[in-house]
């Protein structure tokens, strides 16, 4: 079987999964209760000065018959004396000492960094993660996310916790920054010995329309939140490939954003992460998505011949490129496979008013059909078909021929000029604008008057 434990910068875990600092590591009954169903770590919720939290604090955003696809907190830190979590933490480990347990800390002046460090270090902690994160309500106290991003000031505070930690240190960074790479650096020059990112987006999840006030409500008003859960996952990921591709960073990265099963955590990981954190999952479903997480994450390993973490963190670095370093000479076309068509025609009305008219319907027939001059392989029919497989996108070039834009700029065959002849819709087929007012508008019939190379042209065939 393979190896899931893993050394994440001196931090030893049984497996990648940790609990991300949030309401799952509220207590030790709950990280007990985790580390039982077999989380690999925990960081536990942000341990400072306690804060008193308001009611109500979450929002959620669902889409059609999906809950919680989105979700959002205007919750603090811990609200339980330092004292209590200490001494909760000592218990867990003492009960579980080969698991991780890492305490994420905020606190303002150095003197309180050097006190909470020492004392959750006396309590036992594995490690540290400094939360320079929280986009609300912390960051007004000069605090969580105000920090993350200022670059000079994080890395001071870095360096203040350097000082007495003996233990490794996280940082975790906000993703409410243009580049999350700088943040990154600053942590590495004040010393920390890893990353975990992204914590939560400040957002507004919606607007009541009756009470004019945004969610989650508080006696009639509300705040700006904290994003995160499955709807993140898409900017997490890039956040991570874009620390874990900086030649200058070099430090573990923990991927947090939208993890909910084990496809999302392998996606971190292919993407630079060495350890994964959950949060929002954990809120919905409890504890026991573990079993899912390592048993689809080992079944995943055996398949690709992976004995280790290890062998698989990053694997897809090396495919994420710049845009200018993409093959243009590569081509896709939209095929559709009548024998699993519905014939809802979704694709058809996708691509007539989204995209580049390339599909037309035929009388007789719900099936639409490709119109292959004019498809230029974007995808958008096969992401809006309904039927799984039924519009693949098949590869059209032989596969013998490699131009990059940086290529092209270098040979000089790039567009420069506005009305360039080499321009890449040239010789695209655009219908000419009054052909939208007519009877068959809404069809792309053979006889449709047509633009190409700047001609109006009424095709003979489809
Ligand atoms: C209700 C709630 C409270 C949170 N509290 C903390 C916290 O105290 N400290 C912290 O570093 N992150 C906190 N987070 C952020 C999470 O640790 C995590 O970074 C974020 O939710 C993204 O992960 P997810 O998409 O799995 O939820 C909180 C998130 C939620 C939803
Ligand atoms: S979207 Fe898919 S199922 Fe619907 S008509 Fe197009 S090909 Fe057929
Ligand atoms: S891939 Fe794009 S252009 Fe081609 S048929 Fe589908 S939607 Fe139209």
């Amino acid at each position: 079987m393979p190896d899931l434990s893993i050394n994440f910068a001196g931090i030893k875990s049984p497996n990648p999964f940790w609990l991300a600092s949030a309401p799952p590591t509220n207590s030790g009954y709950q990280v007990m209760k985790a580390f039982d169903a077999g989380w690999g770590g925990a960081v536990w919720k942000t341990l400072g000065v306690p804060v008193v939290n308001v009611s109500s604090r979450y929002g959620g955003v669902n889409y059609r018959d999906k809950r919680l696809i989105g979700f959002n907190n205007i919750e603090l830190i811990s609200d339980r004396p330092l004292a209590d979590n200490l001494r909760e933490i000592e218990e867990v480990k003492k009960r579980f000492p080969n698991h991780a347990v890492i305490a994420s800390l905020m606190v303002q002046t150095r003197q309180e960094w050097h006190d909470i460090v020492r004392q959750s270090q006396d309590a036992g902690a594995d490690g540290f993660e400094l939360n320079f994160g929280c986009p609300h309500g912390m960051c007004e106290r000069g605090m969580g996310s105000a920090v993350g991003q200022e670059p000079k000031v994080l890395q001071m505070i870095v360096e203040w916790v350097m000082e007495v930690a003996t233990k490794p240190v996280i940082v975790k960074l906000t993703p409410n920054i243009s580049d999350i790479t700088e943040p990154a650096l600053a942590a590495r020059r004040g010393g920390a010995n890893a990353i975990s990112l992204i914590n939560t987006i400040q957002s507004i999840v919606g607007v009541d329309l009756d009470l004019f006030a945004p969610y989650p409500i508080v006696d009639g008003k509300g705040s700006n939140g904290g994003y995160c859960g499955p709807a993140v996952k898409p900017i997490a990921l890039n956040m991570v490939k874009n620390c874990a591709q900086h030649p200058d960073i070099k430090m573990p990265i923990s991927g947090i954003g939208g993890i909910e099963n084990w496809r999302d955590a392998v996606e971190h990981i292919l993407l630079g992460a060495s350890s994964v954190q959950v949060c929002t999952a954990a809120m919905h479903f409890g504890f026991g998505i573990i079993r899912e997480m390592t048993s689809g994450l080992e079944q995943y390993m055996v398949e690709k011949g992976f004995n280790t973490i290890y062998d698989m963190v990053g694997k897809a670095l090396p495919n994420v490129l710049h845009w200018e370093d993409l093959n243009m000479k590569y081509k896709v076309t939209a095929n559709i496979h009548a024998e699993k068509c519905i014939g809802c025609q979704l694709c058809y009305t996708a691509c007539e008013d989204g995209a580049h008219q390339a599909i037309k319907l035929n009388a007789g027939t719900r099936v639409p059909e490709i119109i292959e001059e004019n498809c230029v392989g974007c995808n958008l029919c096969s992401l809006v078909c309904p039927v799984e497989q039924c519009i693949t996108m098949d590869r059209t070039d032989d596969g013998t021929q490699h131009l990059t834009w940086k290529e092209r700029i270098a040979a000089g065959t790039a567009p420069t000029e506005f009305n360039d002849e080499r321009a890449g819709g040239r010789h695209h087929w655009v219908p000419v604008p009054s052909a939208a007012l007519g009877k068959e508008r809404h069809k792309t019939l053979p006889g449709t008057a047509r633009v190409i190379n700047g001609e109006t042209v009424v095709p003979t065939e489809a």
